[in-house]
């Protein structure tokens, strides 16, 4: 993929343009910076995105994408009170974050906030991570997804859950990208889907 403008790599890191200056972006931190430096093909965030986050953590990774999509809205739902409680933190100061406490498994409960997203994300790390991420498609129908996997979250050996996962994939959508982020994160792979 070419970079859009506001990318650039430098020494094994990503960084993104934000008003005058370059802000490093960790690979090691966020998996969506590893993506984009493991090849990945596709950039679908824009000013105006919206973005459903789903395993938004403390905001790493949601804090890029407000920058990012400046004009647009990032929804990040986490189960864990205490990400959450630093998430609100964030929330404050970038105004187009909405967090939201609730578990990713329930979508009707973060509809509201939600509404029709451009583009969902998920980073859950759990054993059913992948059927979450199905279910949260099929019911909001985003444009495109991006699903991080943890191979370590699911029983049996690595190769062979990728392997399940991507075939999965590959029958409920019709294009779908894997990027393996191992170098930077352990056990995962990066998915976009359409
Ligand atoms: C690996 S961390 C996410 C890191 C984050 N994506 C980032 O790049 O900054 C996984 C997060 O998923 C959350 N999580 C796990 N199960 C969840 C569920 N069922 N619903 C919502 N969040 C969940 C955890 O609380 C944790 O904060």
């Amino acid at each position: 993929m070419k970079l859009p403008n506001n990318l650039r790599k430098k020494r094994g890191f990503l960084e993104l343009k934000y008003g005058k200056y370059w802000v490093a972006w960790n690979p090691y931190h966020s998996k969506l910076a590893a993506y984009v430096l493991g090849k990945g093909n596709h950039w679908p965030f824009a000013k105006e995105s919206t973005v459903l986050y789903l395993g938004a953590a403390e905001g790493n990774t949601v804090s890029f994408l407000s920058k990012i999509c400046i004009e647009g809205r990032i929804v990040g739902v986490d189960i864990s009170p205490t990400a959450m409680a630093e998430l609100i933190v964030l929330a404050e100061k970038e105004k187009n974050i909405i967090p939201f406490l609730g578990d990713a498994h329930f979508p009707r409960t973060y509809q509201p906030h939600a509404n029709i997203p451009d583009i969902l994300y998920q980073d859950i790390a759990q054993r059913d991570q992948l059927d979450v991420f199905i279910r949260n498609y099929l019911f909001f129908k985003p444009k495109c997804g991006f699903l991080m996997i943890k191979s370590r979250s699911m029983p049996g050996k690595d190769e062979d859950i990728f392997d399940t996962v991507e075939n999965k994939l590959k029958t409920e959508f019709n294009n779908v990208e894997i990027i393996d982020i191992r170098k930077w994160a352990k056990g995962h792979k990066a998915y976009y889907v359409q």
